[in-house]
Parts: structure tokens; sequence; C-alpha cells
């Protein structure tokens, strides 16, 4: 087994209140030298210290960078380390139709946003796209988003463009309750060396958030975030990442599962950092 990684892995999870300075052993960590915790190498080296690994035992979750198991007392048991897969795979197809490049469109139904390009259909990608408009009863979304509101109704607010009325917003803010935004760094082990924050979303208390509501696309600075590695609390909600700049814009769409209405809510946060 590589000694850096063991040194590494020693490191992150014997000293995880320890900040490892730019002269320590580590001197080059990068994800190609951390232990893959479903690996031969990894599990020798767990049963060296008669400890099961990831593979004896059935994982129940993995929250950011643990993996966990459930034990037959009850008790969770944290088996390694798993390393968030932060890649957004693009979905190829809608059924027959492929997914749009961009994000214009034309057309909406039930089953989302379409464009019509090269006398084809093609479905607009809802992870990729943040859109506070999308036409309905036949009226389009003005091309500018700052185009002058001259009216507004149920429907959203209306401009003028070509001479014809479009629509500047058709999905509406959330505001079914406050969300609250941020993003920390904290100084333990491993989710410093990787450089990974974390972004946690707070509501309040007594709201069942993931029973409720589906998040549809989530951009963090522009690029769509892997909703699958979104973990849910009882009064928050949280992912990992390492693409994150000082200050970071969240544009968040949301559907209540019920009602299947959509909303938006957009977040700037800065980065927290906690050091042990
Ligand atoms: C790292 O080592 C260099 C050269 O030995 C030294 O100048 C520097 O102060 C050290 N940095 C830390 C954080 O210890
Ligand atoms: C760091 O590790 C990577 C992959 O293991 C390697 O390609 C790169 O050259 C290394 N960089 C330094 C400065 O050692
Ligand atoms: C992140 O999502 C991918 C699937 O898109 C999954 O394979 C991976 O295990 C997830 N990572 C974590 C840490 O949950
Ligand atoms: C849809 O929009 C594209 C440009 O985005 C345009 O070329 C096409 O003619 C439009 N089709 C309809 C049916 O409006
Ligand atoms: C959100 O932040 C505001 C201002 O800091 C605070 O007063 C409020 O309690 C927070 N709400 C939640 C649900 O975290």
């Amino acid at each position: 087994m590589k000694s850096q990684s063991i040194i590494a892995f020693i490191l992150a999870l014997a000293l995880p209140m320890t900040v490892v300075g730019e002269n320590s052993t580590v001197k080059n960590w990068s994800k190609d030298n951390v232990l893959d915790v479903d690996s031969d190498e990894y599990c020798e080296y767990r049963h060296s210290l008669g400890i099961p690994c990831c593979r004896d035992v059935e994982i129940v979750y993995i929250d950011g960078f643990t993996k966990y198991a459930l034990l037959e007392d009850g008790s969770y048991y944290a088996c390694g380390f798993a390393f968030p897969d932060e890649e957004v795979k693009e979905d190829e197809m809608f059924g027959d139709y492929p997914y749009c490049n961009g994000c214009e469109t034309n057309y909406t139904d039930k089953d989302g946003s379409w464009n019509f390009i090269d006398e084809t259909w093609c479905k607009v990608s809802e992870k990729k796209c943040f859109k506070i408009c999308e036409p309905i009863k036949g009226y389009q979304c003005c091309k500018d988003s700052s185009t002058e509101v001259i009216s507004k109704d149920n429907d959203g607010s209306w401009g003028i463009e070509n001479k014809k009325w479009c629509l500047i917003q058709t999905i509406p803010e959330f505001n079914d309750f406050e969300i609250n935004a941020s993003c920390t760094m904290d100084g333990s082990g491993i989710n410093k060396l990787l450089k990974y924050v974390q972004f946690i979303f707070s509501y309040e208390e007594n709201v069942n958030f993931e029973e409720k509501y589906e998040i549809v696309s989530i951009l963090l600075n522009d690029n769509p975030v892997n909703l699958d590695n979104i973990t849910y609390f009882s009064k928050y909600f949280r992912f990992y990442t390492s693409n994150y700049l000082e200050t970071n814009e969240i544009k968040m769409i949301l559907r209540d599962k019920t009602t299947k209405q959509k909303y938006y809510k957009t977040f700037i946060t800065g980065v927290y950092r906690m050091f042990f």
C-alpha cells in the first residue's frame, strides 16, 4: 500500500481536529492518492487493525465523506470515507427527445420546457437551467429579462417585445418559510486537506422539507450541483463541494410535491472558516 496514502489517511482519521500545515508529511494531497475505501488495500488495512471495511457491511447511508453501516445493535458504524462525486451526469435523452444545449424555450407542458430547433424538439434540462419564466397559454417569455414590466397578473409579469406581449416572470419566489444558506469550511483533517466546504440550508424546525418539496436544480456560481449528494436533516439540508468561491451565488428551483408549483430562491454567501 502506498505509504503516503496510509499516512494521509491515518492523519485524517486520528487527528481530525488538527490542521495539517503546508510542511506536513502530506505534500501532495490529491484524490488520486487518497485511499479508495472499497479497495483491496484498504480492506486489508482495516482487517489488520481487526475492524471491518465497508465491503464487509451493508452501507445504509453516505453523508459527505463518511460511509455508514448499521450494526446489529442498531448503532451506526463509520466504515470509511467516501468522496462525493461532483460531476452532474448529463442525461442524454428524455424519452425519444434529446436534451437542448441551451436554456431557451418555446413551449411548456406537463413534462417541462421544450425548444424547437433544427426541425426537432429538444427538452430543456431542468438541472442546468435556472428559469423564473416558463411560457404559458401560448405567450413566450421575454428574451430580455430586464424588459420593463408593464402589467402584472396571476400568470406573472408582462412586458412588450417586438410589439408582442411577453412574460417576464411566471415562477414565484419561495416564501413558504425562511431558508438561510451558509458555507463552512471546518479546519478538521480531511475537509481542509481536500478543500471541501459544506453548503448548509437551514429552515424552520417543524418542516419536513424532503417530504414536502423536491429540489429541481441548484446552480452554484452557475454550475449545476449533483442533487444526489444532498443529505437532509430535520432542520437543514447540505452538500459538500470543492467548487466554491469566496462569495457564492446560489440559485435554486424547487417544487412543492403536492401542488407541483415551482418556486425559485437565490442566496449569496461567503465562506466561514472554522479552525481548531
Ligand atoms: C515550511 O518550511 C519552509 C522551509 O523549510 C519554511 O520557510 C516555512 O516557514 C515552513 N512553513 C510552515 C508553515 O511551517
Ligand atoms: C501530485 O500528484 C499528482 C498525481 O498523483 C501528480 O500528477 C503531480 O505531479 C504531483 N505534484 C507534485 C508537485 O508532486
Ligand atoms: C454523489 O452522487 C453520485 C451519483 O450521482 C453517487 O455515485 C455518489 O456516491 C454520491 N456521493 C456521495 C458522497 O453521496
Ligand atoms: C423556437 O425557438 C427557436 C430559437 O430558439 C426558433 O428557431 C424556432 O423557430 C422556435 N419555434 C417555434 C415553434 O416557435
Ligand atoms: C435566518 O437568518 C436570520 C438572520 O441572521 C435569522 O434571524 C433567522 O433566525 C434565520 N432563520 C433560520 C430558519 O435559520
